[in-house]
């Protein structure tokens, strides 16, 4: 019978990419406890409706990206695209907007049907933070203090840009659209493809489209800048004040307008040249009317999400990551089947007694020659082996695996649990 394989785009992450990730992950959350940021957990399927009015209907993801279907009910559900929808309809829910404020955070798959390439995929994983509540530009500010700390803590730093850009208020934005639709208008037989299917329903996204002769169209058209009002303005001006105060480097780029349609004010994308075309290593803005839009009331918000394979992929690129010093600490084996019960009895006590030693205990059959060739291979530093002997005794033979020549000593438990515990302290090594 033929093999059932992986679905396309959704790859499977082995050991040895995994701890690259967690290593990643580790990092990441260790920048988010130190700010004081709260996790929230969503799940993967939504109504439909909440992506086709929180992303909004003329934007890729829900015209052609998302996988939805209807469930047993016929209710149309979709798996999420994205967190922002997901996490302003939690938020709404429990009541978490109501006079208060909150920075939150979450992580997880997320489904896009897009043509898979390296760095995109079909299901890739998001870690996405979102902040109500704060109208001000000092929140901006904390996020893309908050992003440059991922970087720094990651080792990354170096290989990241920050671009920056303020699609003003809605009303400067509808302003905008409507200027550059004019303009668009009598050159739509001359804008590639893709562009021609936006001009009506999402004309912004034809200033980041990436076609040569779409690119030489726009170099005279309107700019946003040129419907930005005061407000709109003051609030860029001020957050570029502060990230100058946090000694955080930018570049303004006007192309930048995101492809979804929440965004309001500040938007920006960290890009790396390291990754080829799916340079986006993280994207996000500000999206002041999106808890309105779906429902709640009017709420300022910001946040953005990263995607963890493309940050796991640049760090790698750098070649960054855990040091890897295998995955056990110590092989605890019988010598026949026996003595199974004692030696699983031996590596639970061990594991109680000494919470940071990483324990494995040998569970295949076969002779002695085979058991000890399996602690070999296993990476562990010390095989901890028990015999006739040593069970009759309450002792255990201890052999260290990376020395030489294999030097093997028989202790008491009470003895080697308590020299682990002089040597490394209460936890073990
Ligand atoms: P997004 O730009 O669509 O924004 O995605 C954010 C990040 O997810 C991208 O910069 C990229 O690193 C990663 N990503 C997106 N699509 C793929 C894919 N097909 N394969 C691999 N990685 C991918 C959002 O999703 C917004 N919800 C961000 C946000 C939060 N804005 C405000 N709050």
């Amino acid at each position: 019978m033929a093999k059932i394989q992986s679905i396309r785009g959704m790859p499977d992450v082995l050991p040895e990419a995994s701890a690259l990730r967690l290593w990643v992950e580790d990092r990441l959350r260790g920048v988010l406890d130190r700010y004081g940021y709260q996790q929230v957990r969503m799940p993967l399927l939504e109504a439909t409706a909440l992506f086709a009015r929180g992303v909004g209907d003329g934007t890729d993801i829900v015209e052609k990206e998302m996988y939805s279907f209807d469930d047993r009910s016929g209710e149309s559900l979709t798996l999420r695209p994205e967190g922002t929808a997901g996490c302003v309809r939690l938020c709404e829910e429990h009541g978490l907007l109501y006079n208060q404020t909150q920075r939150l955070w979450y992580q997880g798959p997320m489904f896009r049907y897009e043509r898979p390439q390296k760095g995109r995929y079909r299901q890739f994983e998001q870690l996405g933070v979102e902040c109500f509540g704060f109208p001000g530009p000092a929140i901006d500010a904390e996020l893309l203090g908050l992003c440059s700390d991922f970087w720094a803590a990651l080792g990354v730093s170096d290989a990241l840009t920050l671009e920056l850009n303020t699609l003003g208020s809605p009303e400067a934005r509808a302003h905008y659209r409507d200027a550059l639709l004019a303009y668009l208008r009598p050159l739509a037989s001359q804008l590639d493809e893709d562009s021609q299917r936006r001009l009506e329903r999402n004309p912004l996204r034809i200033l980041d489209s990436k076609a040569p002769e779409t690119q030489a169209l726009l170099e005279d058209a309107p700019t946003l800048e040129g419907s930005l009002d005061a407000v709109s303005r003051e609030h860029f001006d001020a957050l570029r004040r502060y990230l100058d105060a946090l000694a955080i480097p930018y570049v303004v780029n006007p192309r930048i307008v995101r492809g979804l349609d929440y965004y309001t004010h500040t938007v920006f994308e960290w890009t790396t040249t390291a990754l080829g075309a799916q340079g986006t290593v993280c994207g996000g803005g500000r999206y002041d009317g999106l808890v309105e839009r779906l429902g709640g009331r009017p709420t300022p918000g910001i946040g953005f999400a990263m995607g963890l394979e493309r940050l796991t992929l640049l760090a790698e690129a750098q070649g960054l990551g855990p040091v890897l010093d295998g995955n056990l600490d110590v092989y605890v084996l019988a010598l026949d089947e026996a003595h199974t019960a004692q030696a699983l009895a031996l590596g639970h006590q061990l594991r109680q007694a000494l919470p940071r030693l990483r324990v494995q205990v040998h569970c295949s059959e076969g002779k002695a020659k085979a058991r000890f060739k399996k602690a070999d291979a296993s990476g562990a530093r010390y095989a901890l082996i028990l015999g006739d002997a040593e069970v009759s005794q309450g002792t255990v033979a201890m052999k260290d695996l990376r020395a030489r020549e294999g030097e093997q000593r028989t202790v008491a438990l009470a003895t080697l649990i308590d020299q682990w515990r002089a040597d490394y302290g209460a936890e073990g090594p």
